[in-house]
């Protein structure tokens, strides 16, 4: 029996990726589980210059899931390239680069810095993070948008690249289908679903940012929808990253059926250090009881 993946040219000994903005720049995952039973790891959302982010209140728990509006804090790409890919270079596992931006200029500027450096197994262009008030979920709602987007960023990146769909929008599976027209690799979805929670004692929203996405369990059976869509719609060859909500190795299965190629873990880390290895460890188990060798004889089973 083995996990192995391959998402073009990027070859994975597991499915399990820990997911954009919830693994930090992942080599600080070393210290909290074994980081050698996961596939790879995207981290946070990389714009040209240092972010402080929004404003306090950024987090929320609900009920089976949590929101978060903490609006792509991150250390910019400069010291990115000097502080982490040095640390990238020696970790056993790949680190793919999820990438931001408030217009086409920021995202292409990103890229190209990244696509010259050894070190960074591929880039995850952020066309869906919903707390921002410029670029990013406009490019992820907007077909043509994001089309050109993806045709600038694939003339200058030379890794694989992959792009993370929003779900925020009516029209998930034409950007799909834009952006693999214009030669991304793949696409991941889904990020996080817009919402809210209301502070009744101070008569406000809880979130400074008033709203935020929604993560974790409460959202996995609509990213399993979406998936659904966006595997009918780009076909069986076509390179699929989905996440929303996996908390358990059984979960993770029901995305491989649905069509993912790989599946992204993200708060069920934040709630447990011991999930990835526990996800993993429960599809081998899942493998083993069904006597199943390979993923690829479950994968997108349930396409007719
Ligand atoms: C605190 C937090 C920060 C996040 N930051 C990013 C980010 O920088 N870029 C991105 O594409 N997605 C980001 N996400 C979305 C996750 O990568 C993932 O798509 C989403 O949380 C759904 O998966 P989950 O239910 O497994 O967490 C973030 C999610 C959380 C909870």
């Amino acid at each position: 029996m083995n996990t192995d993946v391959t998402l073009k040219t990027l070859k994975l000994t597991s499915p399990v990726i820990l997911a954009s903005g919830t693994c930090g720049y992942a080599v600080e995952c070393a210290d909290l589980f074994d980081v050698s039973r996961v596939g790879a790891f995207i981290c946070k959302g990389t714009t040209l210059e240092e972010r402080e982010g929004n404003a306090q209140v950024r987090i929320a728990e609900t009920a089976s899931g949590m929101l978060n509006a903490v609006g792509l804090e991150n250390i910019g790409v400069e010291r990115l390239i000097k502080e982490k890919v040095p640390l990238w270079q020696k970790f056993v596992k790949p680190v793919l680069v999820n990438v931001a931006g408030s217009d086409i200029a920021e995202y292409v500027a990103v890229v190209s810095k990244l696509s010259q450096i050894w070190g960074i197994a591929g880039i995850e262009l952020n066309i869906s993070c919903p707390n921002v008030k410029a670029g990013c979920i406009e490019f992820g709602s907007n077909p043509a948008m994001a089309k050109e987007l993806v045709r600038q960023g694939r003339m200058v990146c030379t890794l694989p690249l992959f792009v993370k769909l929003t779900p925020n929008t009516s029209l998930v599976a034409e950007v799909a289908s834009a952006v693999m027209d214009e030669g991304a690799d793949g696409v991941c979805l889904i990020n996080t679903v817009r919402g809210m929670a209301i502070d009744i004692k101070g008569r406000k929203a809880l979130l400074a940012n008033v709203t935020g996405g929604l993560s974790g369990p409460a959202i996995k059976p609509i990213a399993l929808a979406h998936l659904y869509k966006v595997r009918q719609v780009l076909g069986k060859e076509a390179i699929i990253v989905g996440g929303g909500g996996i908390s358990s190795g059984l979960d993770a299965i029901e995305f491989i059926m649905t069509g993912a190629n790989a599946v992204t873990v993200g708060t069920a880390f934040i709630q447990s250090p011991r999930a990835p290895v526990e996800i993993q460890q429960g599809i081998e188990d899942f493998m083993h009881k069904e006597g199943i060798k390979n993923l690829s004889e479950i994968q997108s089973v349930i396409i007719k």
